[in-house]
């Protein structure tokens, strides 16, 4: 009997049925770009809203197009942290729901280490643990030492922005839209990634395992707007867009590509797997590709669809249902970041649920 997945962390609503094999039967996303477009970021308190509005229409087209029956649903499993507090809130009212009416345990699950299964529901039984896990997304960009799909400890990441908020930022600076990240990737095409010499902090320490994209969008600024000049400054076009956009995605590659490869040398790692809406990016692709060919270590990309958010991926749950794990109806959202956590000296684990 499959497990229904929730998903509301941040702006997309999610559902979706995975057997015990990790057979995804249906997955369903419902975004919320069109109405955060014009704001260039989501909006919290409009995602809490479009969620409460989509939650149950997603899941019950979940459930039809999968072909089974709502009775037959062995499990809930629902996204509780990390992510932002009103839209975690409406997954978990409504998890909570069905797993009562349907008298089935419901279980919590991390988005991050989510993301990471994304890979096993790719690649199945091949991913090898233990191994280096990143995960970039609009709101993380974190570095792990993966032990098992529950065990993961944190390595480092970023100490300001995420890379895909990044993304999204300098989209907003050069006047394409939101999300920002796969119009930047199209604006590259054709752009020469070294017209435009933009910083990489942090990649020349090979000590830390940080990273750093806040001075890389403040740069774009610059150079799309100097210091001085009038406000209405026209945005770039033409092969000048294409340029600035193709130089800021390789400076966001290049800083990554430098801490997974400091991140497998410390930890000795042989695997190394990637998700979050940024792994979907084709510049990062191909070099974590070409990484993992020069340095003759596996690498595992999930298919774009399973990059960005998606409730297939709380495929995860299934590791914490078959060691007996249900959390009952006192399950709660843990909203904070693992940075977050840290900087309170949470003692809790990096991951659990
Ligand atoms: O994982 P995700 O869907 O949501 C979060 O958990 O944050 O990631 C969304 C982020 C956005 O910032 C978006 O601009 C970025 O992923 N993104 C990309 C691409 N597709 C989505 N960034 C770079 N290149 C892409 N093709
Ligand atoms: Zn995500």
């Amino acid at each position: 009997m499959p497990l229904l997945a929730i998903e509301s962390t941040c702006d997309e609503t999610a559902a979706a049925v995975i057997d015990r094999r990790r057979q995804v039967l249906s997955s369903v996303v419902a975004s919320q770009d069109e109405l955060h477009a014009r704001w260039r970021g989501v909006v919290p308190e409009v995602a809490s809203r479009a969620h409460v509005e989509r939650i149950i229409p997603v899941v019950d087209e979940a459930v039809r197009r999968s072909g089974i029956s709502r009775t037959s649903i062995a499990a809930v499993a629902v996204a509780v942290r990390p992510g932002l507090v009103g839209s975690l809130l409406v997954g978990l009212a409504a998890a909570k729901g069905i797993a009562a009416a349907l008298d089935v345990p419901i279980v919590g699950y991390d988005h991050i280490a989510a993301h990471l299964y994304a890979c096993r529901l790719e690649f199945g039984q091949r991913l090898q643990y233990p191994c280096v896990g990143l995960v970039a997304s609009g709101g993380h960009t974190s570095l792990f030492h993966l032990r098992g799909p529950l065990q993961l400890e944190r390595l480092g990441g970023t100490i300001d922005d995420a890379a895909g908020e990044a993304f999204d930022k300098a989209a907003s600076l050069l006047g394409l839209g939101y999300p920002g990240g796969p119009l930047i990737e199209r604006a590259a095409e054709g752009g020469n990634p070294r017209a435009y010499r933009l910083p990489r902090p942090l990649v020349a320490d090979r000590e830390r395992l940080d990273l750093s994209f806040s001075g890389l969008k403040t740069a774009l600024r610059y150079l799309v707007r100097p210091p001085g000049a009038p406000a209405d400054v026209p945005v770039p076009e033409g092969q000048r867009l294409a340029d600035l956009a193709a130089s800021f995605q390789q400076a966001v590659v290049d800083s990554i590509l430098a801490k997974v490869e400091l991140a497998l040398r410390v930890t000795g790692c042989q695997t190394l797997a990637i998700g979050g809406g940024v792994a979907a990016n084709s510049a990062l692709r191909g070099a974590l590709e070409q990484l993992g060919e020069r340095k003759r270590i596996a690498v595992w990309i999930p298919p774009r669809h399973l990059c960005t958010d998606n409730a297939a991926m709380g495929a995860l749950a299934w590791e914490r249902l078959e060691r007996g794990d249900n959390d009952g109806l006192e399950l709660d959202v843990l909203p904070g970041t693992d940075r977050s956590a840290a900087r309170r000296g949470d003692a809790r684990p990096s991951v659990s649920p």
